[in-house]
């Protein structure tokens, strides 16, 4: 594991409700603003790997958006089906308003 965090985007990229793909060492995070927290979730659900971004937020949820999988933006847990396998999240830091994460 890269111990490293690795400064991303700047907070003003992803306005509150959106969201930002990123890569860091060829694993794709996606970034989401919801309530005023920034989480980093792994890019693709854990249903069928197709890409979470622009799934709706809901309850602290990121909804994917092909077949309705519902991920607690906190943790990665799954908490509807059709996916059943929990995603991978990862430690998020701001730092000087920009975003870093560790992989
Ligand atoms: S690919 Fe996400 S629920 Fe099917």
């Amino acid at each position: 594991m890269n111990k490293i965090f690795t400064v991303v985007a700047s907070v003003d990229e992803i306005p509150e409700g959106e969201q930002l793909r990123v890569v860091i060492d060829e694993t794709e995070i996606l970034i989401c603003h919801h309530e005023q927290r920034f989480y980093a979730l792994q890019y693709y659900c854990s249903h069928e790997e197709l890409p979470l971004e622009g799934g709706m937020y809901e309850n602290g949820c990121i909804i994917c958006p092909y077949h309705g999988a519902e991920f607690c933006l906190k943790d990665g847990r799954v908490q509807a089906p059709p996916a059943y396998e929990d995603i991978r999240t990862f430690p998020l830091k701001i730092i000087d308003n920009t975003i870093a994460i560790q992989i």
